[in-house]
């Protein structure tokens, strides 16, 4: 990623800002963007949604809303499709799409460092826990078997180690005794449909620019990173 591409998302002002979104799965974080983007409540245009699975149900909530849709299935005709091959065919389609963010929601394979070192533009992800606690999966069970009173969802800019880059936003909950690891995961999700595009929101007026992650500050006069929000639900 150049330094261009991580300055030029800083500068967006009246046009939507271009956003491809990578799925694996249901795609109610995608849903939430599409009816944002519908009802003009957010400047994005979603230019092109990446599936790795060809039975998403994110692949039809996309062509319901007329979004372009690649569906690079790691199981193409039975025969796993290498990362490599999923990377580069990815690549260029993210290049043609020339999106000003990507964003995984839900994206459920690891990418390599030399793709995410290479993407048309800043990368972020959207991960079932408060990071840096709870990296990889099963999140939700984890965190109740540990004891946790507070649990959420983060969102972080994509680096080659996994769940590891800087945090942007957090949204928290409070664990409830009777919560399950499905309950949780229910409640995390329902944070989460407010988190991204509040997130994406604040990326569009420049509050968090993704150029400055580096020394996770935004400047001298905004509190440090991660933003948080905390919802009663
Ligand atoms: C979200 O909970 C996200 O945190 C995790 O995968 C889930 C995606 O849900 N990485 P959906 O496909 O957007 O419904």
């Amino acid at each position: 990623m150049s330094d261009d591409n991580l300055k030029s998302i800083s500068k967006i002002s009246t046009k939507p800002l271009r956003i491809a979104v990578l799925v694996s799965g249901s795609g109610s974080n995608l849903q939430v963007l599409i009816d944002a983007m519908q009802a003009g409540a957010l400047p994005i245009e979603i230019v092109g949604v990446i599936s790795n699975r060809e039975d998403a149900y994110a692949i039809t909530r996309a062509k319901d809303a007329g979004i372009p849709v690649a569906v690079l299935s790691h199981v193409a005709s039975g025969k796993r499709m290498g990362i490599k091959t999923f990377e580069t065919h990815a690549s260029a389609q993210l290049t043609a799409w020339q999106p000003d963010l990507i964003v995984l929601a839900g994206f459920m394979r690891v990418l390599s460092g030399a793709f995410i070192d290479n993407t048309p533009a800043p990368m972020i992800n959207l991960h079932p826990a408060l990071l840096p606690a709870y990296k990889g999966l099963d999140t939700h069970q984890r965190a109740i078997q540990a004891g946790e009173r507070l649990h959420g969802s983060s969102i972080h800019v994509v680096t080659a180690e996994l769940d590891a880059g800087a945090v942007l936003t957090q949204a928290l909950l409070q664990v409830n005794q009777k919560d399950t690891a499905e309950s949780l995961q229910a409640r995390v999700q329902k944070l989460e449909h407010q988190l991204l595009p509040w997130t994406i929101l604040l990326i569009v007026k420049g509050v968090i620019t993704l150029s400055s992650q580096a020394s996770n500050h935004q400047s001298a006069y905004l509190p440090t990173l991660p933003f948080k929000l905390f919802f009663e639900n």
